[in-house]
């Protein structure tokens, strides 16, 4: 059984939690950097707030990008922590280090409803190091100062590293309430979907996904398939791809998959058209074709205006969908319109809809569709994955005892 954070004593104790506060940074002015999508600091929020509010002296372990096992500037947690204070509406004490006596001394300074926020835990070796000794020593620094330990960091909870497994292995734990929501969403949909089950599958991918794709079959109705992965699925049935896109190796791969797909009666829908470009820039000069005419010299960016209103056709009457991966690179103008489609046929369903995969939830918040109009979006990029793919997750496992 997991613990909830309501199962701990945390009035006067010192409580480390990890997060996942991993946000995309955009170089800003002077040197400076902003944040282009705070989505995780805010998921982290409600977890940081009950605690502190009963009296607890949270500790945040966090990481950011993936640093080589030492400090860069460029990853520093520190202008995360200034939006976390103001999203908290606390102050939040940055501590430039991992470990060591500045961390010590900053911890047995606390007062019962203080914030801090460690610097990125991976600029330690020993936090994503493949020796456990090695994790474990670090963990047992931060344990020697601690007295609960809280996992929310649902998208590292796929990862085996000190601040994720090996702290929890030493204190009382239990999850926090973000990791509570996502568990209970996507086993919502592994365990007892209602049915129609559709899933919408993006991103450019197909080595990522197709594991997912094998493992959703025996569950699943239908599965669409849009985005750069679309390309090796239009290729794979002999249809000339021009310059889009693909992944030679895995054409059969996609041809096994196809094979069994049909075997089982699960329906898989590619685009019928595609939006093409010679770039990819806001100026390009931007054709709509057939998804089995495009040209050499042209590549596939986008779904069409067709494949549209298909897929949208195959989402009404859905009663769970799972949307991983955008359906073109929405990020440039010209190309956005497949997702926002899609994104909005998923906000006007009565479906139960989890959204997994960073690019997804970035998408839905960037076009500025009401996130509360999809049932759950799930902060997960790697860790949502894994768990459609059906595999036991270390982080999570370890809040169970299992590890
Ligand atoms: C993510 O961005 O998916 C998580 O923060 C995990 O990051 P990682 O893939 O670098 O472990």
């Amino acid at each position: 059984m997991i613990h909830s954070i309501g199962d701990l004593q945390v009035q006067g104790r010192v409580v480390l939690v990890r997060s996942d506060l991993n946000v995309p940074l955009r170089a800003a002015a002077e040197g400076s950097v902003s944040i282009s999508d705070d989505g995780r600091i805010r998921a982290s929020v409600p977890t940081l707030e009950a605690l502190a509010a009963r009296g607890a002296r949270v500790v945040v372990l966090a990481h950011l990008g993936r640093p080589k096992g030492q400090g860069d500037p460029a990853l520093s947690l520190s202008p995360v922590a200034a939006r976390l204070a103001d999203l908290l509406g606390r102050p939040v004490r940055f501590v430039p280090a991992v470990s060591g006596p500045e961390v010590a001394q900053a911890l047995e300074g606390m007062s019962d409803g203080d914030v801090v926020l460690l610097e990125n835990v991976r600029f330690d070796p020993r936090e994503t190091s493949k020796s456990d000794a090695e994790r474990a020593d670090l963990a047992a620094e931060w344990a020697a100062h601690a007295d609960a330990f809280v996992s929310d960091g649902f998208g590292v909870v796929h990862r085996e590293q000190a601040s994720v497994t090996n702290v929890a292995r030493l204190l009382p734990c239990a999850e926090g309430l973000l990791v509570a929501r996502e568990r209970a969403s996507f086993d919502r949909v592994l365990r007892d979907p209602a049915r129609p089950y559709v899933v919408v599958m993006g991103g450019s991918k197909v080595s990522d996904k197709l594991a997912v794709i094998g493992n959703l079959l025996g569950s699943v109705d239908r599965i669409l398939v849009g985005g750069g992965m679309a390309f090796t699925f239009l290729r794979a049935q002999g249809y000339p791809v021009g310059d889009s896109l693909l992944e030679e190796e895995m054409l059969d791969s996609v041809r096994a998959i196809l094979a069994e797909a049909e075997a089982r009666g699960v329906e898989i829908v590619l685009p019928s058209d595609v939006v093409i470009a010679r770039d990819i820039a806001d100026d390009a000069e931007v054709r709509v074709v057939p998804a089995d005419a495009i040209p050499d010299g042209w590549k596939g960016l986008d779904i069409g205006p067709e494949t549209v209103a298909r897929f949208s056709q195959a989402l009404a009457d859905a009663r769970t969908v799972v949307w991983n991966g955008p359906m073109g690179v929405f990020e440039v103008a010209p190309f956005a319109s497949g997702t926002l489609g899609v994104a909005r046929a998923l906000a006007a369903s009565p479906a139960f809809t989890v959204v997994g995969g960073g690019d997804s939830a970035a998408a839905i918040r960037q076009l500025g569709l009401d996130e509360g109009a999809f049932g759950h979006i799930s902060t997960g990029g790697g860790a949502s994955l894994e768990l459609l793919e059906g595999r036991t997750l270390p982080g999570l496992a370890v809040l169970e005892g299992d590890s």
